[in-house]
């Protein structure tokens, strides 16, 4: 099949194009999906680039966000039905797994990223039975190539901080995925958005999904514009999908007895901040990884719903798969990114 494999970690150049992929073959537990798109994520930058202690086998094939056609016979759903995949893996039995918990279990790892399932990246996939999701007809197959990993971890976000209507949030990156995922969810559930942007062009953007307050984070001191916006108060809730760069800031932008969901590395993996003013305002701190199978299947009912369309900056076929990742990695784009098949 074709497919774009890695057989090793590095930079765009160790994503190839091939044309005689060993097409994979599902066992009695599996299903096979013909894809027909995958979104791109953060997370398939980190999975070429690779990350110390989380080793996996090569060939591999990266790309989490997969959304296709069930091929073959499958006991629950008719051939054909159009699906998307729950990205997650686990033991399926802990006492984590039973109480939809999933994320937590010792075993959990993430199709298409860096464990040992190859992702969508190519014309078939197989996975699990048991992360076959199908799409309702009102979801397109192209908004469904967004929702599995930015949407979802989002949806987990506001489960975990458990925000009001009128309460304020602060989520960086407006154009990216999670933070657009963020955005549009936090609109539909009323509460105030200031984020950041590292351009002027992006400002539009940003306000389109919803958000109350855009600050270009290039021009001005992000912690002074939110002690502005609120009064010196602080927000009530900082999704902080950056990291290095600015957990010190999302600690000094939330209020006393606010809370963080700390969810990303773009600007680096160390944090350096201070104990002192964490703990005397009495933050809450809530570490996220995207979410559960039964989180997805509400977020899906929510977006169908609440109407909520993903944006979408551009569409690549398997042989530009390079393009896309540059693109990601230079963070010029408006929404996903997607690989068509
Ligand atoms: N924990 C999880 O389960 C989970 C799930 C999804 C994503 N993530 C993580 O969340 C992050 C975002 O993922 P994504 O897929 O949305 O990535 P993305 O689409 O590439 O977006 C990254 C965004 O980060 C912003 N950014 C970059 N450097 C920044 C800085 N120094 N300060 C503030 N903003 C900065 C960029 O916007 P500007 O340049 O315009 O500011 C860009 O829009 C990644 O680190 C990813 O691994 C984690
Ligand atoms: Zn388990």
């Amino acid at each position: 099949m074709k497919a774009v494999p890695i057989y090793g970690h590095g930079p765009v150049e160790v994503l190839k194009y091939v044309e005689d992929f060993p097409a994979p073959v599902p066992n009695s537990s599996e299903s096979l999906i013909k894809i027909k798109y995958c979104g791109l994520n953060h997370l398939d930058i980190w999975t070429r680039i690779g990350i110390p202690g989380m080793p996996i086998t090569f060939p591999h094939i990266c790309g989490s966000d997969i959304v296709g056609s069930l091929e073959g016979d499958y006991d629950q759903f008719p051939r054909r039905t159009r699906v998307l995949v729950y990205p997650g893996i686990s033991c399926n039995h802990c006492y984590n797994c039973r109480n939809g918990n999933e994320t937590i279990c010792r075993d959990f790892s993430i199709i298409g990223g860096l464990s040992n399932y190859n992702g969508g990246y190519a014309e078939y996939v197989v996975v699990p039975k048991t992360n076959i999701v199908p799409i309702p007809d009102e979801i397109s197959d192209e908004q469904a190539a967004t929702l599995s990993i930015s949407y979802l971890t989002a949806w987990n976000i506001f489960n975990k901080l458990q925000l009001k209507k009128d309460d304020t949030l602060l989520v960086y990156g407006a154009t990216g995925g999670l933070g657009m995922a963020v955005i549009q969810i936090a609109k539909a559930l009323g509460i105030k958005i200031i984020t950041s942007v590292s351009d002027d062009s992006k400002f539009n953007f940003a306000r389109s999904l919803g958000s109350d307050n855009v600050i270009n984070r290039k021009k001005k001191e992000v912690a002074l514009e939110v002690e502005k916006i609120t009064g010196g108060l602080g927000v009530d809730g900082v999704v902080d999908n950056a990291g290095q760069k600015t957990f010190a800031m999302s600690i000094n932008c939330v209020r006393k007895g606010g809370k963080i969901a700390l969810c990303g590395t773009t600007s680096g993996n160390i944090a350096n901040f201070q104990i002192r003013t964490f703990y005397s305002k009495q933050i809450k701190l809530f570490g996220i990884l995207i979410g559960s199978k039964s989180e997805l299947l509400e977020l899906i009912e929510f977006v169908s719903k609440k109407k909520i369309v993903p944006r979408v900056d551009s569409v690549y076929g398997l042989t530009e798969v390079q393009k896309a990742h540059t693109m990601l990695e230079r963070g010029q784009q408006l929404g996903k990114i997607l690989i068509k098949i």
